[in-house]
Formats: C-alpha cells, structure tokens, sequence
C-alpha cells in the first residue's frame, strides 16, 4: 500500500464537499474521483479539486485505482452502494443513517465480513472534544450510578429545504424525517454515553412541513442499565434553536450544547458535599462553535469530518477497527425505527 491513500466519492451535494475538503486537509489521504448520477454536480466538485468525473459508480470503480469509496447519496442507496463497493474490495465510508432498515443493514454487515475491507460510518459528533470528554469520565464511571439521559433537538429546516430534493423526507430513500436524518447524530451520541436502550414508548407528528415523514417526535427510554431518558425532537422550531444532550449520575452530571461541554459537575472534584438539595448552577463552560447546522444543513464544520476520515486511515494502516463501524451505527437505527414502530402500534417496543 502506498502511503497516501487514494479516495473516491459518489454523491456530490451538500455533504458530498464536505468530504471532499475534509479529504483535501489530511496529509495521507487524496482526491482521485468523484461520482454523481447529475453530471453537473459530478463535474462541479470535480474541477474544484482537479480530478476526474464519473456518472456511473461502476465506471468510476473500473477505471480508477482506490482505496477507499466515502459514499454521500440519499440514504435509501447507502446497502447496494456499500456492497457494491465492497465487493470491489475498497473501504467504505458511508454517510449517516448506514441504512434505513436493519434488514439492509444486517446484509451490509454480512458483506462486510465476508470481504473483509473496512466500514466506518459517519457520526462525526463522536469525535467532538466534549463528547470524547465525556464518554471518558462515563468509562471511568465519573458520573456513578447514571439514573437520566436526555436528547433535545429543536431545529428549524425550510419547506424549501424539504423540497430541494425528491428524496428528502421520504420514507423510501430519507428513512424517515427529524428522527432518520436530523437527529440521529444526538442519538447516537446519547446510547454510546448511556449504553443501550432497552426499551421506548414514542409519540411522532408531522405539524409544519408538507412531506410523508414526520417533523417532531418525543420518546421516553429505559436504558439496559435501568437508566431512564428521553428524546424530544423537531425540525419544526423556527428559527432552529440549542440542540442538548444531558447525562445525570447520582456523583456528577453533564451537559453538551452544540457540540460544547455546557456544564460538568462531579461529586470528585467537590471540596465538600454538596447539601441535601443540591448545588446552585455552574458557569457555562463554552467555546466558539454556534451550532449552526440547528438553522442550516449546509453550515457544517469539516472539523468532525476529518477527525472521523483520518480514524479510517488509522485502522485501515493498523489493521484495526474505526471508531464507528457498521455494527455500531446499527445502534441508532434500532432506537429509531423502534420510536417509528411504537408511535405506529401505540404500544412499547422492546428492542434486541
Ligand atoms: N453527517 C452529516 O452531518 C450529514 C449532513 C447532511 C447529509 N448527510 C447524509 O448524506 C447523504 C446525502 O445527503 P445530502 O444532504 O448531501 O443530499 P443531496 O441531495 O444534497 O446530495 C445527494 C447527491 O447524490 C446524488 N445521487 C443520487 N443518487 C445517486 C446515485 N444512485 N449514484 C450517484 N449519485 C447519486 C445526487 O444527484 C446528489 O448530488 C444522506 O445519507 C444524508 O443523511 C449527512
């Protein structure tokens, strides 16, 4: 293997650039190809980055030597793309949710072993520093006995928006609405700091927009470990406001606001006790990020994506496995097509 190591994307749209300039930033990794059935689009981020065109996924796969494939098309597409990719005996990158059912996710893993090439998927928030910070102190059991966890997404995304590509809010190619698309990164983040969640009872609506899937959902959750939680989530809340991910243990307690560490309070840096009701607000611990994507899907920071692609070049020099790999982006996926099914039946849905 050389030692930079040759990239390919399918899918050049909103997050189509964002690989591409997290790809330009990492000093092992270069732009070779770029593929999209939308000529224009294929040709226009091609010539940004000097490299060559494809419409043709299969084409692009033929003719170009490759290592890895970040695959950055409607998520509908993500099992045939990925395995076809696979098959080729390129790593894959694969844009969030991995797919939109578990059946298709389950032959993605399938294909995945029996190739043996790597699949890393996007959950670019993982690699937040406040988030790392976090999930450590949870590994060192910083917080005690977690008892609460909750997500709040409260986002604004246009009619405009939703209509800037068929696909968007389909339950065919989106998976699903606020839930599948927006809020699966708060998810995700929420079950890798609580653990699994076992089992939810959900509500879902669909109140601002014209689409098929829903715009606002709220879910309460039991966590494996007894821990209770909840998820409240729109893309209905003009003008898209503080997106929030709490995690509460009977010895300390932390809160993430835009992907910023907005309180932490642990009962082992306390000189004394706290009193019998607790302790007052702390000052805000914030640094400069805004948060944007809460108002505008195409305001995104490379910062995630390139720590998230340069883990992949890590394991796949290493021979190691990347921080969120197939199995573990199946995790989300569960949680919420166990909210779509419960907000279906009105029932709870154990999940396994
Ligand atoms: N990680 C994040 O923060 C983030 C942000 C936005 C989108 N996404 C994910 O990225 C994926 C794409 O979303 P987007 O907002 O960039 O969509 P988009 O509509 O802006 O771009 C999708 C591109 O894929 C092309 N395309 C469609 N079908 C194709 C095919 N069969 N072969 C090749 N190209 C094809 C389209 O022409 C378009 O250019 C989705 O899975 C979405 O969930 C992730």
């Amino acid at each position: 293997m050389t030692n930079t190591l040759r990239f390919g994307i399918v899918g050049c749209g909103v997050i189509g650039s964002i690989h591409a300039q997290a790809i330009a930033s990492l000093p092992g990794a270069q732009l070779v190809a770029v593929a999209d059935i939308i000529p224009e689009n294929a040709q226009k981020l091609a010539s940004k980055y000097g490299v060559r065109a494809y419409t043709n996924l299969q084409e692009m796969l033929d003719r170009e030597t490759l290592e890895v494939v970040n695959l950055c098309t409607p998520s509908g597409y993500h099992k045939e793309q990925t395995c076809l990719v696979m098959r080729s005996g390129r790593h894959v990158i694969v844009e969030k949710p991995v797919e939109i059912t578990l059946p298709a996710i389950d032959e993605m893993l399938r294909v995945q072993q029996e190739t043996g090439v790597k699949l890393a998927v996007i959950s670019q928030h993982r690699f937040d520093p406040a988030t790392q910070q976090v999930h450590e102190l949870v590994e060192e059991q910083a917080f005690g006995r977690l008892v609460l966890g909750n997500v709040l997404v409260p986002w604004w995304r246009s009619q405009a928006y939703y209509d800037s590509g068929a696909w968007r809010g389909t339950w065919a190619l989106d998976g699903g609405g606020v839930l599948m698309n927006q809020s699966i990164h708060s998810i995700d983040l929420l079950q890798w700091l609580m653990g699994p969640v076992k089992s939810l009872c959900a509500y879902t609506g669909r109140l601002a927009h014209r689409m098929e899937t829903e715009d606002v959902a709220v879910a309460v959750l039991r966590f494996a470990n007894g821990a209770l939680g909840t998820i409240a989530a729109t893309t209905g809340a003009y003008p898209g406001v503080t997106t929030r991910i709490e995690v509460f243990g009977d010895k300390g307690s932390a809160i993430i606001e835009n992907d910023n560490l907005a309180y932490l309070h642990l009962a082992r840096d306390d000189k004394e006790e706290v009193g019998a009701y607790g302790a007052g607000p702390k000052d805000s611990k914030k640094d400069d990020d805004t948060g944007a994507t809460a108002t505008d899907p195409a305001a995104l920071s490379i910062r995630g994506h390139a720590l998230q692609i340069a883990d992949m070049i890590r394991a796949i020099r290493e021979d190691g496995t990347p921080l969120v790999d197939g199995r573990a982006a199946r995790h989300p996926v569960e949680v919420i097509l166990g909210i779509y099914e419960s907000a279906r039946t009105h029932q709870e849905v154990v999940l396994s």
